[in-house]
């Protein structure tokens, strides 16, 4: 497996393998088994893969979060190596932001809702340093995982408003055996909050069976959430039914149609997020 710190020498790897079709997993690193799926997916697909460790520091809009951001360098690289990754790009801050960035990025309704509300300038960093690692990787196929639903359709509509020439790949939410999806965040709560974190889950499919039986969403939505907040651990910031494609909140479901439910949630100090597709 390959390391390289600095974009020039990554492109002139590309260059001398241009040939070869590329599947890019894009990550901040404190890997899991969510990320090695999705770097197993990209090897299904592409004789070369290209995995990225870089905590984004414009995607954070709470200064004590990135510094808290869990990093794992060394077992980052083991388990790439393990899961036979090719090349691991791996800069700093002055490689991605030799200068600070100018550019605003508008993904319109997309950006109001969930995440976007609640996480001011959240996407503008993500859409930036997705477009760099793009044009540094130059991939034919890019990895993300449903977990983070909003930000794959942000980055969906990056590439089409943008022309990049890479095709998008969904891969499903990993979740540990008592539900809880896999995140980098998990490794931050206490072994008690780790024993109640699953309830977001629960949530998640209580909220989507009694919504697929007939019952009005947003009731369903806002007695969950009462639920959650009341046993004074989880704080919920949105708990919405939301189409798949624009992540509008959906007050009447229609039989046959896709539709997604998200939550976010502080619990212990630390914020996750979990979704459910379904149809109903
Ligand atoms: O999902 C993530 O880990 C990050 O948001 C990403 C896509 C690597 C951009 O920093």
């Amino acid at each position: 497996m390959k390391l390289f710190r600095h974009a020039a020498d990554l492109i002139e790897w590309r260059r001398e393998n241009r040939l070869l079709s590329v599947g890019f997993v894009p990550t901040m690193g404190a890997l899991h088994n969510g990320h090695i799926s999705l770097i197993e997916k990209a090897k299904s697909e592409n004789p070369l893969v290209v995995c990225s460790i870089f905590v984004n520091p414009t995607q954070f809009n709470n200064a004590d979060d990135l510094k808290r951001y869990p990093r794992t360098p060394e077992q980052d690289l083991a388990m790439l190596a393990a899961a036979g990754c090719d090349v691991v790009f791996m800069p700093d801050e002055a490689e991605i932001y030799p200068a600070a960035p100018q550019m605003q990025l508008n993904f319109g309704n997309l950006e109001e809702v969930m995440e976007g509300s609640h996480r001011p300038g959240h996407f503008n960093g993500v859409g930036l340093v997705v477009s760099k690692l793009f044009h540094m990787v130059q991939p034919d196929r890019a990895y993300f995982g449903q977990k983070d639903l909003q930000q794959f359709l942000i980055i969906k509509r990056l590439v089409a408003d943008l022309s990049f020439p890479v095709q998008l790949v969904c891969c499903p939410v990993v979740r540990e055996a008592d539900g809880l999806a896999m995140s980098s965040r998990n490794v931050r709560l206490s072994a008690e909050a780790r024993l109640q974190a699953p309830a977001l889950y629960r949530a998640l499919t209580e909220a989507q069976q009694r919504i697929t039986q007939g019952e009005n969403p947003q009731m369903v939505c806002s007695e969950i959430t009462r639920r959650l907040n009341e046993t004074g651990i989880f704080s919920v910031e949105y708990l919405t039914l939301a189409d798949t494609e624009t992540l509008a909140s959906v007050q009447s479901p229609q039989a046959g149609m896709e539709y997604a439910l998200c939550i976010a949630a502080f619990l212990d100090g630390v914020r996750l997020i979990d979704n459910v597709v379904f149809r109903m």
